[in-house]
Parts: C-alpha cells; sequence; structure tokens
C-alpha cells in the first residue's frame, strides 16, 4: 500500500483527467441498465400484448442509449490514456534525473543498458498495466455490482447462485496472484540483463565484427536470453493455468444457472423475460468477474515492478548535493597522504602527497595503470578515499558540494564521450546558453576551426550517430574546447592531446599554455613533448609520487623520469 502511496505525487496534477474519466465511467455504467430491464418489458408485456408502436419506441431508445454509452466510453478510455501517459512520462523523467544524482559507481557496478530497463522499461511495463487492466478494473467492479443489485431485484435466488462460483475465483485469484508478482519481479530482472548484453554488443559493432565474433556474440545473448525466456515460460504458464481454471468456473456457474433459471420458469416464479434479463445481466457479472480476476493478477504484477521503481527512487544520492554553496578560490590543490583502492582489498594509491598550484601546469606521468586517472575520478569526487584528505584552498573536497565543485572544473576525459548533435551542441555542453562568440572561440583557441571550417555544416554539422564521425584526434580538441568555454578555475587534461600530430599538438599546446594562465591545470600524459610544457612534473609508480622536480632537472637526473624519456625517444626514433 504505502508503495502505491509513493505514485500520488505524479498523479496529482493530472487528477482532472481521472475525475472528468470516472464521471463518463459512471454515465456508461448507467447506460448499460437500459438493455436488460427493457427486454423484461418487451418479453412479458410488449410481445405477450401485441403492442407493435410501443416496440418501436422501447428499441429506438434502447438504440440511442448504446450509442450514447459507446461514445462516453470511447471518451472515458481516451482521457485515462491520456492521464496514463502523462502520469508515466513524469515518472519516467523523475527517474532518469534521479539516476544522474546518483553515486558514479552505480552506472560503473550495473552498466548503462540495465540501468536504462530499471528506469524505462519497467515504467513502461507498469503504465501499460494501468491504462489496460486496473482502469478497466474500476468499470467493471462498478458493472457487477449495479448487475448484481438488479438481478435480487428479479430474482434473490437466482442471484445467489450466481455468486456460487464467486469463491473459486477468489481462490484462483489469491494463489496465481502471489506466484505472478514473483515471477514478473525475475522477469524484469532477467530482462534488464538480456537488454545489457545486447546494447554492449551493438555498441560495439565494430570491435565485433573486425574479430568476426558475431557468432559468439549471438551465443553470449542466447545464454541470458534463455534464463528470461525461462523466467518468462514459468510466468506465462501459471497466468495460463489461472485462465484455464476460470473459464472451467466461469462455464459451470453457466450452466448451473441454465439449470436452475429453467427449473424457475417450470414452476412459476420466473417469467421468460426475466430469465433472458437474467442471462444478459449474466454477461455483466461474470465477464467483469474474469477480468477482475485478471487485475488481480495484474495488480500483482504490477507491484512487483513498482518494488523495482520504488528502489531506485529510494536510492540515497552521492554524498554532499545538499551543502550550501562554498566557492573556489585560488584553486590550489593538495592531496596529502592519500590512500585509494577500488575494491578495498586492492590498494592503487598508497600514501600519496603531491600539490598543483594554482596558474601552473602540473603534469602527473607514470606508468600504465599507475593511477593517474584514479586521481581525476577522486578530483571529481566519483569515489571516496579510504584515508588521507584531498583539499583545494585548504579545504577538503567532501566539505564542497560536488555540483559546484565540478562546475569548477574543466576536464577532458581520457575515453573521450562526444555526444550525438551538432558541433556547436557538444562545444557549448560545457557552458549552458554560451554565445556564439564564446564557442568560436573556444573551437578557435583549441584549433577546432580548422577541421569544422571544412564541413559544409560548419559549426553546425551533426556528428555522432546519425552524422559525420570525427576522427580521434578532432574528438579531443571538441572535447578541449568543451572544457575550456566553461573557463573553469581548474582544468584537468587526461592525455587530453594523445591523439594529434605533431603540427596539431604543437598548436593546441601553444594554445593550452594561454588558455591555463590563471587556473590550476593538471596535465596526464605520457609522451614527453606533452608534458613539456609543464611548470612541475610528478612521477608515480605504485600508487605513489617517486620523483618530482622540473622538466629541465627531472631529464639531468638519472631517475625515473630520464629512464621514460630515453624510452619515449627510442619509441619515437624506432
Ligand atoms: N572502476 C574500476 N574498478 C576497479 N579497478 C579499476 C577501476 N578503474 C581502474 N581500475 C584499476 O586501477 C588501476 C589504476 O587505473 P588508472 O585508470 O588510474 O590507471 P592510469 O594510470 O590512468 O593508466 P593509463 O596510463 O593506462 O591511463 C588499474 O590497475 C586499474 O585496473
Ligand atoms: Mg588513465
Amino acid at each position: 500500500m504505502t508503495m502505491i502511496l509513493r505514485l500520488l505525487p505524479f498523479l496529482k496534477p493530472y487528477w482532472l483527467r481521472a475525475v472528468e474519466a470516472s464521471v463518463c465511467m459512471a454515465f456508461t455504467t448507467v447506460l448499460a441498465l437500459p438493455m436488460p430491464l427493457l427486454s423484461v418489458y418487451i418479453i412479458d408485456h410488449v410481445i405477450a400484448n401485441g403492442q407493435i408502436q410501443t416496440l418501436h419506441i422501447v428499441c429506438g431508445a434502447l438504440a440511442l442509449a448504446v450509442m450514447l454509452g459507446l461514445g462516453l466510453g470511447f471518451l472515458q478510455r481516451l482521457l485515462l490514456l491520456v492521464f496514463t501517459r502523462r502520469v508515466f512520462f513524469d515518472l519516467e523523467m523523475h527517474l532518469f534525473d534521479k539516476t544522474h544524482t546518483l553515486p558514479i559507481g552505480f552506472f560503473r557496478k550495473y552498466g548503462s543498458g540495465y540501468i536504462a530497463t530499471r528506469i524505462s522499461d519497467d515504467v513502461r511495463q507498469l503504465r501499460s498495466l494501468m491504462a489496460g487492466t486496473y482502469i478497466e478494473g474500476l468499470s467493471n467492479i462498478a458493472l457487477l455490482l449495479v448487475g448484481l443489485g438488479i438481478m435480487v431485484t428479479i430474482h434473490p435466488g437466482l442471484a445467489i447462485a450466481v455468486l456460487v462460483i464467486a469463491p473459486g475465483f477468489l481462490w484462483v485469484n489469491l494463489h496465481f496472484g502471489h506466484k505472478v508478482r514473483g515471477l514478473s519481479d525475475q522477469v524484469q530482472e532477467k530482462k534488464a540483463i538480456t537488454t545489457a548484453t545486447r546494447l554492449e554488443s551493438l555498441d560495439a559493432a565494430p570491435v565485433v565484427r573486425a574479430f568476426e565474433r558475431g557468432r559468439g556474440e549471438a551465443r553470449r545473448l542466447a545464454r541470458d536470453m534463455h534464463s528470461e525466456v525461462n523466467e518468462r515460460l514459468k510466468r506465462d504458464v501459471t497466468l495460463a493455468s489461472a485462465g484455464v481454471l476460470q473459464m472451467v468456473l466461469y462455464s459451470l456457474g453457466g450452466l448451473f444457472l441454465l439449470w436452475y433459471g429453467a427449473h424457475e420458469i417450470m414452476v412459476g416464479r420466473l417469467t421468460l423475460g426475466q430469465f433472458v434479463a437474467f442471462n444478459t445481466l449474466m454477461a455483466y457479472v461474470y465477464g467483469p468477474m474474469n477480468q477482475l480476476s485478471g487485475l488481480y493478477v495484474n495488480v500483482q504484477k504490477g507491484l512487483g515492478i513498482l518494488k523495482r521503481v520504488c528502489e531506485i527512487m529510494d536510492m540515497s544520492p552521492e554524498k554532499g548535493r545538499k551543502i550550501g554553496a562554498r566557492s573556489i578560490g585560488t584553486g590550489e590543490i593538495a592531496f596529502e597522504n592519500v590512500c585509494f583502492g577500488y575494491e578495498p582489498h586492492q590498494p592503487i594509491l598508497n600514501n600519496l602527497n603531491f600539490s598543483l598550484k594554482s596558474d601552473r601546469i602540473t603534469a602527473i606521468v607514470g606508468p600504465t595503470g599507475a593511477g593517474k586517472t584514479t586521481l581525476v575520478n577522486l578530483l571529481l569526487r566519483f569515489c571516496d578515499l579510504n584515508a588521507g584528505r584531498i583539499s583545494i584552498d585548504g579545504t577538503d573536497i567532501f566539505e564542497f558540494n560536488p555540483r559546484i565543485l565540478r562546475r569548477e572544473i574543466g576536464t577532458v576525459e581520457q575515453d573521450i564521450r562526444i555526444f550525438s548533435g551538432t558541433i556547436r551542441e557538444n562545444i557549448s555542453y560545457g557552458k549552458f546558453g554560451a554565445s556564439q562568440r564564446e564557442i568560436i572561440d573556444a573551437a578557435e583557441a583549441m584549433n577546432c576551426m580548422e577541421f569544422i571550417e571544412r564541413f559544409p555544416d560548419g559549426l553546425d554539422t551533426r556528428i555522432g550517430s546519425g552524422g559525420v564521425q570525427l576522427s580521434g584526434g578532432q574528438k579531443q580538441r571538441v572535447a578541449l574546447a568543451r572544457a575550456i568555454i566553461r573557463d573553469p578555475k581548474i582544468l584537468i587534461l587526461d592525455e587530453a592531446t594523445s591523439s594529434l600530430d605533431p603540427r596539431s599538438e604543437g598548436l593546441v599546446q601553444d594554445a593550452l599554455k594561454r588558455a591555463t594562465k590563471g587556473r590550476t591545470t593538471l596535465l596526464i600524459a605520457h609522451r614527453l613533448s606533452t608534458v613539456s610544457i609543464a611548470d612541475y612534473i610528478y612521477v608515480l609508480a605504485d600508487g605513489r609520487v617517486v620523483e618530482e622536480g622540473h622538466f629541465h632537472d627531472l631529464i639531468e637526473r638519472d631517475g625515473h623520469f630520464k629512464t621514460y624519456y630515453q624510452q619515449d625517444r627510442i619509441a619515437a626514433t624506432a
């Protein structure tokens, strides 16, 4: 019950649609009544007395009532469809919004395919259940009650006989309803896993093709799908069994009434007209009764899905999103005795100490897997520390609201993501509402205009899916412009120029030197030509700083840096 209450805030804005639909429903139910009542009158009086004129009038009125009832029924459905579409649109948006406040670890753990199913498919399932069943359930209850009421006035004994099968229906519902709830929960879970596998495979289509692993991918999907199909089968067999039992009860009930009704006519306690009316009313009672049992099962199914929706709603957002604004001053950063590991038993950083001065470019170099990108993740508050402290201007970064903190940081991530859309949109992604001048300035500063101007649509060229595919180096330059346009106090460049050719890198480096003025810049790079623009360099290995100094001092020294430098030179001349 409390779970259903969670939906109230989403239902509230559209309550009027629901009220309008209920009014239509009430009229539709009332308009369904003249048919059985007037059939008693036609058979027992009009036919018996040969009143042809009355027959025309009564049938004409009935036709009008039926047409009006159908019209109102259509309007009711329309209103309810609009109602449910809007309610569940809002719910899906709420969940999507919510996921972007959850800790980044949540995305790493579950992957986008799984999460997409949880926040989108679950909601759609819930909507179709609600639109198709819950609402029809209401009008069925009304029809059932009214039908039964009329039956009681015609022949109370026969009306009670109609209900003989009700306990059977109730048992079927309770017994199968619970089973279906658990099973549909399982189906959704397996479906989320299958979707994740499918999306990952399609996303990596070029890799799959390059290794010609299409068959293998199909087998991988088949493995997941088998377990989804098994769960679906279990659920559908349970639903089908419930359906068959309901049909058996329905048929037996009908036969019993035929026997009892015919008997009552023969002994003179029921007229033929009343018996015909009873049979019409039976459809009003048994039909809804049958559908209501389906309703119960579907409510259980829906509750299973609603539970999953509520789980997402109840997840705690990342820490500190409610902390008040505290702005960054000069942006000096210090890592003090920082210890961190993604897994508790696998430390990546051990007692790491270093600082980044403002108005300076500080480079971090070190072998693959040394933990350089991990530093960025920590600085952006994507992960919590195990021990130690990271501060900006002397304040622990955990005392900042992460949203405010990130607003002051411009990042070019190692694994660049460009969104489908125009180049203009991608650059202005870094600054909401950026002006044309700002976009052009950022693009020019990062040497993007050179390739942008070659596209006929310039900045309005569509890139990503459905558009032009940018090269690795072009993507990096767009990402640099995206980071620089927000005029950040802190600039993080994680292998930001690794795909550029020497000429482009030279041009971008000149631009970077200008763009980093007045900011704290963290430059992560393998290529030593990139590092040469740094004011100070730290060499990272085994999770700690093993060497530090100015570029020229480090080259002179016989240490880790020089070894890298020599390897780089050998690699460059090889
Ligand atoms: N999300 C994660 N979960 C668990 N371990 C991770 C995760 N991300 C990185 N690691 C591990 O942390 C270590 C450091 O990774 P990191 O990405 O920081 O290295 P890096 O120095 O940036 O390397 P590269 O120069 O190749 O980019 C690696 O051993 C890696 O396997
Ligand atoms: Mg890295």
